[in-house]
């Protein structure tokens, strides 16, 4: 699935040195199915080529507004009309400078004031241009004028400093871009969501998991924030990165137990929106050894368990009403080795609440793909086989409308 199909987007590059990670963004938006059409400052081709950017874009790149070879030398106007949005990688201190005056005077500046589409600038710059003043005045002058500043970041820089002023890693502006093309059904909402799997420890190295890769959590997270969601977290040992974290609107809490997820969970619930995506241990252990256990012989140890608290369950027992609607809104999902839709709305009924999903299919574990079948007290509706970010748009989007 290309998350920026038919888009046309206009990539402006200005002087600095993340200018050197610019074509792999190109590349990235490109992958997303995105057409991209390259303007440079003057500056910006100190840092990249301009042949570099038309190899990998193959569209020429346009780098000055008195280029008398062009049919139309209109290029100003055109290019902001025909795009679906203009993306600036790197924006240097003096083009933000530039922009939140309203200045014109080279193609790209240009053709952002002629823009009727938006304007999206990834700031790159040295600490102490970020922090200083008339930086900070430029950047909330362009945010009154609704422009989006994505970063910058904080990190080591070209300059040998740390600091604010880093530009997002491609990857991290590519997909801040395909959020930005995403319906904002939740915005202003707050969602918990429980993912991956937990961890019961048996003694300080070994412990009873689950094959749960949290790649289905952490896709509702990123879609729950896509759709403008604040999203808290609670993931069981996983090694996913978080998603779109340099939003800013995203909570991570790494919790080992299915009691600590619970603790976590039931701390503050506060929220619109519950998604219980983990595979919660039902069982815990019951005295977890502080020692490594020793080998006795051929005698194999007797551990003993206990039945751990219902995440879920709990919640739902939580639930108040807001303007009629329930508060907040939970979702459970079901893993069923046999007859998953009738299990899954026992399991529903069982818990108290409003929607169950069931993963459809042996493979869901660990794969990027998933088949669901979602069920509420109307009854219940499959999906399409498809990727694990393509369903959990579809359930944000439909979840949405309850709440
Ligand atoms: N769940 C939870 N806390 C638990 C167990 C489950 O929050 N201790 C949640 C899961 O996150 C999921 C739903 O409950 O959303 C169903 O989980 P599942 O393990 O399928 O259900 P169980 O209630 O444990 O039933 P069983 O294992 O007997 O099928």
């Amino acid at each position: 699935m290309q998350s920026l199909l038919n888009k046309k987007i206009v990539l402006g590059i200005s002087g600095g040195i993340a200018a050197y990670k610019t074509p792999e963004l190109a590349r990235l938006l490109m992958q997303e199915g995105a057409s991209v059409q390259v303007v440079m400052t003057e500056a910006a081709q100190q840092f990249v080529t301009p042949v570099t950017m038309q190899a990998l874009t193959g569209n020429p790149v346009y780098t000055s507004q008195w280029d008398s070879s062009i049919a139309n030398n209109m290029a100003h106007i055109e290019l902001s009309r025909s795009a679906d949005v203009i993306l600036i990688a790197p924006t240097s201190a003096d083009l933000m400078a530039k922009l939140s005056l309203g200045l014109a005077d080279d193609l790209l500046s240009t053709l952002c004031l002629a823009r009727d589409c938006p304007l999206l600038l990834a700031p790159a710059m040295n600490k102490q241009m970020w922090e200083h003043a008339a930086t900070q005045r430029s950047a909330e002058r362009l945010e009154k004028d609704g422009v989006t500043l994505l970063g910058p970041a904080s990190g080591f820089q070209a300059c040998g400093e740390v600091g604010m002023g880093r530009m997002l890693e491609p990857t991290e502006i590519a997909e801040q871009v395909i959020a930005f093309f995403q319906k904002k059904t939740l915005l202003g909402k707050k969602v918990l969501i429980t993912a991956g799997p937990t961890f019961e420890a048996i003694d300080p190295v070994r412990g009873i998991t689950n094959h749960s890769s949290g790649k289905m959590g952490f896709a509702i997270a990123r879609a729950a924030l896509e759709a403008g969601a604040q999203v808290h977290l609670i993931a069981g040992p996983c090694e996913l990165p978080t998603p779109l974290e340099t939003t800013g609107k995203i909570t991570r809490t790494n919790v080992v137990s299915a009691k600590e997820m619970h603790a976590t969970a039931l701390a503050n619930v506060d929220y619109d929106l519950f998604f219980a995506v983990a595979a919660v241990a039902d069982w815990g252990i019951a005295k977890p050894a502080k020692e490594k256990m020793k080998r006795q012989g051929a005698s194999t140890p007797t551990i003993e368990f206990v039945a751990n608290p219902d995440i879920l369950l709990d919640v739902a027992k939580l639930v108040k009403t807001k303007g009629g609607k329930p508060y907040p809104y939970c979702v459970g999902f079901a893993a069923e080795s046999t007859d998953l839709e009738k299990h899954a709305d026992e399991k529903r009924k069982r818990k108290g609440i409003p929607m169950i999903v069931g993963n459809i299919g042996p493979e869901t574990f660990g794969s990027d793909l998933n088949q669901l079948v979602i069920i509420d007290a109307s009854g219940s509706k499959k999906t399409a086989k498809a990727e694990k970010l393509h369903l959990a748009r579809q359930l944000i989007g439909l979840v949405a409308k309850k709440i």
